[in-house]
């Protein structure tokens, strides 16, 4: 029997619907261009890079060069290591604490919501104790405590906080200086923009929002910080682990890794790096909530200096009306706009590979829906 034929058809950008998916989500066009282009032979291996061993050099080159694309991006030196683990944001949650903090320790976090929440159930898991310093919790997770006012606890081990809340839509734009360190989940904001990271000592994010696939998550660690990590971890969940033998201790996800390190190259080479990007970044968001803040039938609850660059979320006066606007939304071939299931209502996720012309359309979308159902 003959093999079915391959589908060659060429897919362009046009062919495409409008993805606002929360994560997994848009890809930048041009990166799986490169992907599709390099699919069948990875820079002349005669392989692709889902074949290649994850000891060979090629692969080892791409992580090298993805952690030092990472550092340059972000404008930082020698004082911090950069590596890429698996288990996603969530297992982030647990190894924060048991590298940074030992039995009956003092960790601080702030409570902004959702992910937060998963953070602090995972650190309760373990015999820490766990103080809240801060909730949004009294309205609803409508805003981002006010940062600069939090007081920690004598002698805590750290801070952790969320920069971006996914779920909710808050973000904090700044991070002061702390008695202890301060711990940041970037995984809705990574390479979003660029970041003041000189009183940050941990950010970890997973990379399917911002820069690439689910599979690989991306940490940053102060190197001072390698100090306070216990000696009786078991060697999977010891960062240094992983610093030791540059992200491959074990198979790592290579395939993601590569995703990655095309996305920070399009960063780098196409965008021109994180300024370029935040302000593209910048003026989706804003094209966005102009026409929310415009059109009384949508009604964006977080506090404005809350609101995240990524995550717009929002309702319309009812419940039915909102399960119309989805529709029509998909219907016109916009993708992914319904509100996480915990929330309901909306959510339009701006990541680095929605197009500033994605959200145009959309929001010429939203203005029509507006006009007829107002
Ligand atoms: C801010 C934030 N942190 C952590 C997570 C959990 O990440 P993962 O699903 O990769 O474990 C998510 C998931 O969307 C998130 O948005």
């Amino acid at each position: 029997m003959q093999a079915a034929p391959l589908l060659r058809t060429k897919t362009t950008f046009n062919d495409r619907v409008l993805n606002f998916y929360p994560g997994p989500g848009a890809l930048p066009f041009p990166v799986l261009e490169r992907i599709h282009a390099e699919l069948f032979n990875f820079n002349g291996t005669g392989m692709s890079v889902m074949e290649l061993s994850h000891r060979s050099p090629q692969i080892q080159a791409i992580i090298d060069d993805g952690a030092e694309r990472i550092k340059r991006l972000m404008n930082l030196g020698d004082e911090f290591d950069v590596i890429f683990l698996q288990g996603g944001g969530s297992l982030q949650f647990l190894m924060v604490p048991m590298n940074f903090s030992g039995s009956g320790d003092r960790i601080d976090y702030i409570d902004t919501g959702y992910w937060t929440q998963k953070a602090i159930k995972a650190a309760k898991s373990l015999d820490r104790d766990l103080g809240i310093v801060a909730s949004s919790g009294d309205r609803n997770h409508t805003y981002a405590p006010a940062i600069e006012e939090i007081q920690l606890r004598e002698g805590t081990k750290y801070l952790h906080i969320c920069s971006n809340n996914t779920v909710v839509g808050t973000q904090y734009h700044h991070f002061p200086r702390f008695p202890a360190p301060l711990i940041v989940d970037t995984s809705s904001d990574f390479m979003s923009k660029v970041i003041d990271t000189t009183n940050l000592d941990c950010i970890y994010a997973h990379a399917q929002k911002n820069v690439g696939l689910s599979g690989v998550t991306v940490v940053l660690i102060r190197k001072e910080m390698l100090g306070r990590i216990p000696d009786n971890l078991p060697e999977l969940l010891d960062y240094r682990t992983h610093i030791e033998r540059k992200s491959n201790y074990h198979t790592p996800p290579c395939f993601s890794i590569y995703v990655t390190w095309q996305i920070l190259k399009w960063i780098e080479e196409d965008i021109g790096g994180l300024k370029n990007l935040g302000e593209i970044n910048q003026k989706k968001a804003d094209t966005l909530y102009r026409c929310i803040d415009a059109n009384p039938l949508y009604c964006c609850g977080v506090e404005v200096e809350s609101r995240s660059q990524m995550n717009a979320v929002f309702n319309l006066p009812t419940e039915e009306l909102e399960q119309l606007f989805i529709q029509e939304a998909r219907d016109a071939k916009i993708i992914g706009v319904a509100g996480h299931r915990t929330r309901g209502g909306c959510r339009v996720s701006l990541y680095n590979g929605v197009t500033l012309e994605a959200v145009e359309t959309l929001v010429e979308f939203m203005e029509k829906f507006a006009r007829e159902h107002s």
